[in-house]
């Protein structure tokens, strides 16, 4: 069975009544993990990837209305944003007018119900943390449950383990805190052992749109739809070209022994190919995590392998508890679902825009989100209306959420006549601040820029 650390692993999981089939894949990561597993993959053995653009596919409204009635739009919701120093679902927070990003989900799929005459049912894939307050909050939609489907699955949970000896770690000031989610690679465990996939099929749902609850550029548009749908693929991702910000991240390419698409983040990057994981012209697409599956084949690649996909992966290190730094460290056993495309054989990916990938991984990303830049219209589908400025926020003021939100206590600065917008240090601002061109504040102690103020150039605190 293994080592007395798995052993203990395991009986934890069973007497916390865990999936059986979560359990056994989380002792196959386990396994990976103990033998020193690190998931590389060297530059010599992958190629860049060339692939379509959405733009240049012709995808007739017959074809895209049909492949609409037969998708379900599943969020992935069960991250806490930990990075934004919270502890609930990224998701509950507003982004404007008192609509928060679950409310704009929400409405971006009962708008395209009604345009569509299509169930396109909703459902959260929540984990242990983020249940209760997401259905809390989307209690006010009596409308969006689709008959025979619930509105969300919980995605499973695993023991956070101690790094020095990979033993569950015991935290008796919040035992909670003891586990985690296994990442959002699990949705593939979750859905099969929690019967959903097989109840989709049942009920008629051929394809299955995911994607990140914090991009609210991931519409389930008809237009995708119909390019998944008649591309027959198995299993496909949303792309977008990289750029400089994007250098150090992940980016898809063709693995040469099987030509299979494969997915290769940083972490599995060696470090005489960092030069070649930043060349943006030799490796030119990342994910935005929006992906598309067919029901069936996602059920017969689960069957073939009992259960378990076989996923890269990822060890992610972080302290038990990650609000105190002085909490021992833990390691996360974690997958990431988008590295499922190297299972199917005739996965594909697509170009797409980039107003397809708006994703809030800091108070930055929040910070131009609140903002004029993205207008949201009718349908509740974000249109860009200007250039994305570049923000950059400093870390001690503005880093989590809590802070952030006391320096810009009226609401964020007109941002689209900004190019970008660097603040250094405690600034707070006015409402209907407006921001133009290159603009840099620096230093500041408990300076303000007023209401209604226009602020171009430097200013100095
Ligand atoms: P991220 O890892 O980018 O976001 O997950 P996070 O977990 O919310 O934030 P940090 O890392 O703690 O700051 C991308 C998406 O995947 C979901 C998140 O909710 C987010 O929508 N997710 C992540 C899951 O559903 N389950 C997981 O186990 C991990």
């Amino acid at each position: 069975m293994g080592s007395p650390a798995l052993k203990k692993a395991l009986a934890k999981m069973a007497g916390a009544g865990i999936d059986e089939v979560a359990v056994e894949t989380f002792a196959h990561y386990f396994r990976l993990l103990e033998h020193g597993e690190t998931g590389m993959v060297p530059e010599s053995t992958i190629d860049p990837v060339d692939i379509d653009r959405l733009d240049d596919v012709e995808v007739d409204d017959e074809t895209a209305r049909e492949a609409v009635r037969q998708t379900a739009v599943i969020k992935l919701n069960g991250g806490l944003g930990t990075s934004m120093g919270m502890d609930r679902a990224k998701s509950l927070l507003c982004v404007r007018r008192g609509l928060s990003f679950l409310d704009i989900i929400a409405r971006q799929v009962l708008h395209l119900r009604s345009e569509y005459d299509a169930p396109l049912p909703l459902l959260m894939m929540n984990s242990f943390r983020t249940s209760a307050d997401t259905l809390t909050a989307l209690q006010r939609y009596d409308d969006l449950a689709v008959d025979g489907l619930p509105l969300e699955f919980l995605q499973n949970k695993e023991p956070k383990l101690l790094t020095k000896d990979l033993s569950p770690v015991s935290w008796d000031a919040d035992p909670d805190l003891e586990w985690c989610p296994p990442g959002h690679g699990d949705i593939y465990t979750a859905l099969r052992g929690t019967g959903l996939l097989q109840d989709l099929i049942d009920q008629g749902y051929r394809y299955v749109f995911v994607s990140n609850s914090d991009n609210l550029g991931a519409v389930p548009d008809a237009r995708v739809a119909g390019w998944f749908a008649q591309s027959g693929a198995p299993f496909a991702i949303e792309a977008v070209r990289r750029t400089p910000s994007d250098r150090k991240g992940g980016h898809f390419a063709r693995r040469k022994a099987d030509g299979r698409i494969v997915l290769r983040e940083s972490a599995q990057t060696l470090p005489e190919d960092a030069k070649a994981l930043a060349d943006l012209d030799r490796h030119r697409f990342c994910s935005t995590n929006n992906l598309w599956f067919d029901t069936h084949a996602m059920k017969e690649a689960l069957d073939a392998r009992d259960g378990i996909l076989g996923l890269p992966l990822i060890r992610n290190v972080k302290n038990v508890d990650p609000g105190d730094p002085s909490s021992p460290e833990v390691v996360q056993v974690e997958t990431a679902m988008g590295a499922a495309i190297e299972v199917f054989e005739g996965a594909r990916l697509i170009e797409v825009g980039r107003e397809r990938f708006v994703p809030v991984k800091t108070t930055n990303d929040l910070l131009v989100l609140r903002s004029d830049v993205y207008e949201i219209g009718q349908d509740f589908v974000l249109d860009p209306v200007a250039e994305v400025p570049f923000v950059e926020l400093d870390g001690d003021h503005y880093k989590l959420v809590g802070q952030f939100d006391k320096h810009f206590p009226e609401g964020a600065p007109s941002l689209k006549e900004a190019t970008s917008l660097r603040i250094e240090g405690d600034w707070t601002f006015g409402r209907g601040v407006r921001v133009q061109g290159d603009v840099a504040l620096e230093g500041g102690t408990g300076r303000r820029v007023e209401a209604d103020e226009v602020l171009t150039g430097t200013r100095s605190g």
